[in-house]
């Protein structure tokens, strides 16, 4: 997606350890414009697989789903990392490693939200090693939906997320596919 991409380079900051900051426009200030732009690429890209609802992570992921779920009309469920106060919740719940952080979190969804014949697309920020995707898909499986897809706003291709996902049967579409953050300069993947 071009200008997503032009928004990376032009306010996109390359930290130390392969990792961009992008919080000018996605994980602190968002940008609702571009955000709006983002959820009709989903809708494109997604639209014959029969999606009835959306998944996402909090926090950031919830912006790019949110709209994505205003195109396609769908509702949008976002997994929480902490247990929700309401006990009564019967709450799907799973475990996922971050490798950037090296801590495990739980996280759960309420199962009166995802119910079996559901088609789900899972959305999320970034990819970076798939952990948080394949946690997002086990809660799913877990209530029986199926998932039509995995929608990406930035995929660091230099990681090893995307592989693992497609080795797992996943159809991964990502905006935009950073090759190389290499001495603070941005590289995109080259598509045809
Ligand atoms: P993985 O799910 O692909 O395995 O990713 P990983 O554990 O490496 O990422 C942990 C967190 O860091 C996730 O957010 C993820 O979105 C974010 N992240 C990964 N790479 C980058 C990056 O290069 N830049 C930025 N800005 N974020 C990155 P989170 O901590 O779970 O939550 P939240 O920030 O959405 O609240
Ligand atoms: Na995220
Ligand atoms: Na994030």
């Amino acid at each position: 997606m071009e200008l997503l991409k032009e928004t990376i380079q032009q306010e996109g900051r390359v930290l130390g350890e392969g990792v961009l900051k992008v919080d000018k426009f996605l994980t602190h200030q968002i940008d609702p414009v571009l955000m709006q732009k983002i959820g009709e690429e989903f809708k494109e890209l997604f639209q014959n697989e029969g999606v009835t609802k959306i998944v996402t992570i909090e926090s950031s992921g919830i912006a790019p789903a949110v709209f994505a779920g205003l195109s396609m009309g769908v509702p949008v469920i976002f997994a929480r990392k902490a247990k929700s106060l309401t006990l009564n919740d019967e709450l799907l719940t799973t475990t996922v490693y971050s490798f950037t952080k090296q801590v495990s979190s739980d996280i759960s969804i309420s199962n009166q939200f995802l119910e079996q014949g559901d088609k789900v697309l899972i959305i999320d920020d970034f990819l970076a090693n798939g952990q948080a995707a394949l946690g997002l898909a086990d809660l799913c499986q877990q209530a029986g939906a199926d998932v039509a897809g995995i929608g990406i706003v930035i995929e660091k291709s230099f990681q090893n997320g995307r592989d693992l996902l497609i080795q797992k049967g996943y159809r991964v579409e990502s905006l935009a596919r950073i090759a190389s953050l290499h001495e603070g300069v941005i590289e995109f993947i080259e598509e045809e």
